[in-house]
C-alpha cells in the first residue's frame, strides 16, 4: 500500500466516537470542545485541518439500552447520533467528518482491516474467563476491582464470563511498544497520563479479547461469523473510516490517502490503555503508520463531586448552551481548567468569570471605546500614525509579542495559559483608557491624542478577538463585525484566506479612518 509522508500543511485531529447509549453529557462536549478550539487555531494558521467526531453504536451497551427502551438498535443510534449532531451545531463545533460505526463503509474497513491482523498471525482463538464490565465494555484484572468485583470506574457490578474468545495477540509488540514510548515521548501526553501508561507496559502487556460471543449488536468475526468483533477493535477503525472521501470506494488504501496518520486523538484520561497501548499495536500488526499523539484529558467534576446519574449531579449541556449561549460554555471549559488536568463546574464561579472577562474586562471596555469613536471621530477609526507609537507604549509592546506567545501556548494545548496572557492585554488597554482619559482630550480639543490613545485600544480589542476567536469565535466576529470587517470566524473557508494568522496576529493593523460597525454590547452581564 502506498501511503504519502506526513504533510506538515494538514492537520487531523479526532475526538473519541460517543457512546450512544444516552445523550451527550458534558464529558463529552468537553473533548469536543477542545478539539474545535484546536482545529479552528489550525485553521488560523493556514493549515488544511480535518476534525472528526462521531459515535460509537455496536456493543452490548448499546443492545441493552435500546432494549430497555423497546426499540431496534439501529433506531436507537440514529436517534442518539441526530443528539450529537444537534449539540455541535449549537455549540459552533465546526467538525468535518461524522463517523458512525453502523456506517455501510465502516464494515469494509473493518473486514479489511481484520485480514492485515489476521495474515500477520496476531489473531487466534482462546477461552476467556475474567470479570467483564459492560459499561466500560472491557474485561477488568481482578487487582483493579472494587470489593464485591466492581468496576472502579462506574461502581458497578461486574459480570463473570467464561467463554471462548477470538484474541488479539498483543503481548507480541511489548517491545515495540516500549520503543514507540521511548522514541517518540510526545506520543501520549501529558505527563501524567504518559506515566500511566508506561507503568501498565512495564507490568508487561497481555492478549486481548476481540471477540464475544452471544452478542448480535456488531460485525461478525469475518473468519467466525459465531463471533462478533469486540465494540473496542471496530470503534477505533471509526477514525479510518472517517478519512473517507464521500462516494469514494471503501478501502484502506483510499481512507488512508491523504489524512493518515492522525496528527492527535484527544480523549478522557479513561480511555487512555486502548489510545495509548491497543491502537498502536493493533496499528503496528496490520502494517501502518502510527498517529503523532494520544493526550488523555482530565475528568470535570461538580461542585467538586464526580458527576453520575446515581449523584444526581449531571450537568446537561444543552441546558447550559440554552441558558448561556455556546461561547461562555466554551470560555469558561477552556479558561478554568488547565487542560490535561481535572476540572470542576461550578455555577457561581461560572457567573463570576463570564462577567468579569467578557461582560467587563473585554464587552465594556469595546463598549466604551466604539462609543466614543462614534462620538468624536465619526464613526470611524481613529486617525493617526502607527508610527508615533513607541516601541515601549504599554499596548503596543504586549501586542507585538503575544501573537507568537499565544501560538506556543495553543500548540501545547494550554488553553487557560492562552486565554490568560490575552486577557492580560484586555486589562492593560482597561487601565490605559482610564488612565489617559480620552474623554478629556478631546473635550480639550487635543484630538490628536485622543485618537492615539482610541486607536491603541481598538486595536488591541482587535488582537484580542482574533486569538480568542478559536475559543469564542461568536463574539470575535461581532467584535470585528463592529470594528469594520466582514470576517465571521464561524466561516472556515473564509478565515485562513481573509484573516491569516501572519498578517492579523500582530499589533497596528487596524486601518485609519476605516468606517467601524455599529457599536452594540457584546455580552451581557448574568446577574
Ligand atoms: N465509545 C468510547 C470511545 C471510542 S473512541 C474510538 C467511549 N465513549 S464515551 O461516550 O463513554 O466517552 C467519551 C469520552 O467522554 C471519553 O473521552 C471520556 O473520557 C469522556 N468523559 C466521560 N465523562 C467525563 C467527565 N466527567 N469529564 C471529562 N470527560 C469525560 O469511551
Amino acid at each position: 500500500m502506498h501511503l504519502p509522508n506526513k504533510n506538515k500543511e494538514t492537520f487531523a485531529l479526532t475526538t473519541p466516537l460517543y457512546y450512544v447509549n444516552g445523550l451527550p453529557h458534558i464529558g463529552s462536549a468537553y473533548t469536543t470542545i477542545a478539539a474545535d478550539a484546536i482545529a479552528r487555531f489550525k485553521r488560523l494558521l493556514g493549515k488544511s485541518v480535518l476534525l472528526v467526531t462521531g459515535t460509537d453504536e455496536h456493543g452490548q451497551k448499546i443492545q441493552r439500552t435500546a432494549e430497555s427502551l423497546g426499540r431496534s438498535p439501529q433506531a436507537h443510534c440514529d436517534e442518539i447520533a441526530a443528539g450529537f449532531a444537534a449539540l455541535w451545531q449549537q455549540m459552533d463545533i465546526e467538525y468535518d467528518r461524522f463517523s458512525r460505526t453502523t456506517d455501510p463503509r465502516h464494515a469494509a474497513i473493518v473486514k479489511e482491516f481484520f485480514q492485515r491482523v489476521w495474515d500477520a498471525g496476531d489473531i487466534y482463538l482462546g477461552q476467556q474467563q475474567g470479570w467483564y464490565c459492560v459499561s466500560c465494555e472491557e474485561f477488568k484484572e481482578e487487582r483493579e476491582l472494587l470489593e464485591g468485583h466492581r468496576c472502579p470506574i462506574h461502581i458497578k457490578e461486574t459480570e463473570w464470563r467464561d467463554e471462548q474468545n477470538y484474541f488479539f495477540r498483543l503481548s507480541r509488540y511489548q517491545t515495540q511498544l516500549e520503543t514507540l514510548y521511548q522514541e517518540q515521548p510526545d506520543f501520549i501526553q501529558p505527563a501524567r497520563s504518559r506515566n500511566e501508561v508506561l507503568s501498565f507496559v512495564n507490568q508487561g502487556v497481555q492478549d486481548f479479547s476481540i471477540s464475544r460471543v452471544n452478542l448480535d449488536w456488531g460485525f461478525p468475526v469475518p473468519v467466525d461469523p459465531h463471533h462478533t468483533l469486540y465494540v473496542w477493535f471496530d470503534a477505533l477503525l471509526g477514525y479510518v473510516t472517517a478519512l473517507l472521501e464521500p462516494g469514494c470506494e471503501p478501502t484502506l488504501e483510499n481512507a488512508l490517502s491523504k489524512w493518515w496518520p492522525i496528527n492527535l486523538h484527544l480523549i478522557g484520561k479513561d480511555i487512555l490503555r486502548f489510545h495509548a497501548v491497543y491502537w498502536p499495536a493493533m496499528l503496528m500488526s496490520a502494517g501502518l503508520p502510527l498517529p503523532g499523539q494520544v493526550f488523555g484529558h482530565g475528568f470535570l467534576t461538580k461542585d467538586g463531586q464526580k458527576m453520575g446519574k446515581s449523584l444526581g449531579n449531571t450537568l446537561d449541556p444543552v441546558e447550559l448552551v440554552n441558558q448561556y449561549g455556546a461561547d461562555a460554555v466554551r470560555y469558561y471549559f477552556l479558561k478554568e481548567i488547565e487542560f490535561g488536568k481535572d476540572g470542576d463546574f461550578n455555577e457561581t464561579r461560572f457567573i463570576n468569570i463570564l462577567n468579569a472577562d467578557l461582560a467587563n474586562d473585554l464587552g465594556n471596555l469595546l463598549n466604551r471605546t466604539m462609543n466614543l469613536a462614534w462620538k468624536y471621530c465619526d464613526g470611524q477609526v481613529p486617525s493617526c500614525s502607527t508610527e508615533d507609537f513607541s516601541f515601549d507604549h504599554p499596548l503596543k509592546a504586549i501586542g507585538l509579542e503575544l501573537g507568537e506567545q499565544a501560538k506556543h501556548l495553543y500548540e501545547a494545548l494550554a488553553f487557560n495559559q492562552a486565554c490568560e496572557a490575552i486577557l492580560d492585554l484586555v486589562r492593560a488597554s482597561n487601565k490605559y483608557i482610564d488612565t489617559q482619559a480620552p474623554w478629556k482630550l478631546y473635550k480639550q480639543e487635543n484630538q490628536q491624542e485622543g485618537n492615539q490613545v482610541l486607536y491603541a485600544v481598538l486595536e488591541s480589542v482587535r488582537l484580542a478577538a482574533y486569538l480568542l476567536s478559536p475559543v469564542i469565535p461568536n463574539l470575535a466576529s461581532e467584535i470585528y463585525r463592529q470594528l469594520g470587517f466582514v470576517i465571521d470566524f464561524n466561516d472556515k473557508a473564509q478565515i485562513s484566506i481573509e484573516a491569516p494568522f501572519t498578517t492579523q496576529a500582530t499589533w497596528g493593523i487596524l486601518s485609519n479612518k476605516q468606517k467601524l460597525g455599529e457599536p452594540r454590547p457584546i455580552f451581557r452581564r448574568i446577574e
